[in-house]
């Protein structure tokens, strides 16, 4: 018998669910949430509410566009954490109901594995690239950035991580100081594109090991942009795409310099990157460049499949559904759920 699996995602502002089938993705339903949007940054409680409204519609979407029906359902995997509490509790209880009321195994999922295992969501019509284990990961999202080595589907080693802000973070943090709205990366990602990134240098953090840290950087893009404007309050208007580009050229370089040392040491050439910031063509480009020249083999997941999504979720669920993970119905959600 086929094994289909329910995803669901909640964790932040998406509401999704996807299905899929013996490992075949047969739907993925998206409700992005606007209501953020006049506040710069995601409210937790309006993201908890707008869950509340879309979960039920959301995943009747996604059964209804599989073509199964609730009854042909094997499994439910649901994102447990990390995330917004509130968020996660919506997805959280709503899978255990459903589950429940169907009498069929719950399988949690580690938000974090969902992106890491993106590379593996195979459509009917595409044969995907899929990556050998080991291979690691550049996990750069609105909450995490870490360098991870993934042994197996199920088997994880954070090489590094951020020891302050998340590289998305800085992307967010650094758009709305300049005005450019939420969220910000992909308006940075935007704006670089017709920028010189070669006109303003930002100072590059030092942080021992394989580590990182995005926060200097964000004070060193404030700095500068004040003192500018006290010569020229006209500099930031006349400016943006240089200081786009050249803040993005910054973080991209940060990233891959301990992308490319966390390579050397473990002897790993098959790279991944998953999480919104892996959505970014400066880091897409840069991947492939420094894939061709150090004989990496690259894997990028489409560009659907880099933010929130339940397909990512439907995927890492059914690896766990087929390694016997089952997880009991009294589980709750945790929204700083250290990864693996
Ligand atoms: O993975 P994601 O959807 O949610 C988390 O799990 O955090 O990532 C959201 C983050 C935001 O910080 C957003 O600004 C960033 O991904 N992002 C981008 C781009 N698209 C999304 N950052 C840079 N360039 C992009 N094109």
């Amino acid at each position: 018998m086929a094994d289909i699996i329910l995803g669901i995602e909640s964790s932040c502002d998406d509401t999704s669910a996807a299905v899929i089938c013996d490992g075949v993705l047969l739907s993925n339903v998206i409700a992005s949430q606007q209501v953020h949007k006049d506040f710069g940054g995601v409210v937790p409680e309006l993201a908890s509410r707008a869950h509340e409204q879309n979960i039920v519609p959301v995943v009747s979407e996604a059964v209804r566009r599989a073509g199964v029906s609730l009854e042909d359902l094997t499994a439910i995997a649901f994102t447990r954490g990390p995330g917004l509490l509130g968020s996660l509790l919506v997805g959280t209880s709503f899978a255990k109901a459903l589950a429940l009321s169907l009498d069929i195994p719950l399988v949690m999922v580690n938000h974090l594995q969902g992106h890491i295992l993106a590379n593996f969501i195979r459509e009917a019509d595409v044969t995907p690239r899929e990556p050998q284990f080991p291979y690691i990961c550049l996990l750069v999202s609105g909450g995490n950035s870490q360098i991870v080595k993934v042994k197996s589907p199920l088997e994880y080693e954070i090489l590094g991580q951020t020891i302050d802000d998340a590289v998305g973070e800085a992307f967010d943090k650094c758009a709305k100081m300049l005005g450019l709205g939420y969220p910000g990366g992909p308006v940075i990602d935007r704006l670089a594109r017709q920028g010189d990134p070669e006109r303003f240098h930002f100072a590059k953090p030092s942080v021992p090991g394989l580590d990182y840290s995005f926060s200097g950087l964000k004070t060193s893009l404030l700095y500068f942009v004040r003192d500018r404007m006290a010569e020229d309050p006209s500099f930031l208007e006349n400016n943006k795409e240089d200081l786009c580009a050249g803040f993005q050229k910054a973080l991209i370089d940060t990233l891959m310099q301990k992308l490319v040392r966390a390579a050397k040491e473990s002897r790993i050439r098959e790279i991944t990157a998953g999480g919104g910031v892996s959505a970014n063509s400066g880091l897409r480009e840069r991947l492939l460049a420094e894939g061709e020249k150090r004989h990496w083999n690259v894997y990028l997941p489409p560009l659907k499949y880099t933010t929130d999504n339940a397909a990512m979720i439907a995927i890492a669920g059914w690896f766990q559904y087929k390694a016997g993970v089952r997880t009991p119905l009294d589980i709750a959600p945790v929204s700083s759920l250290s990864a693996f």
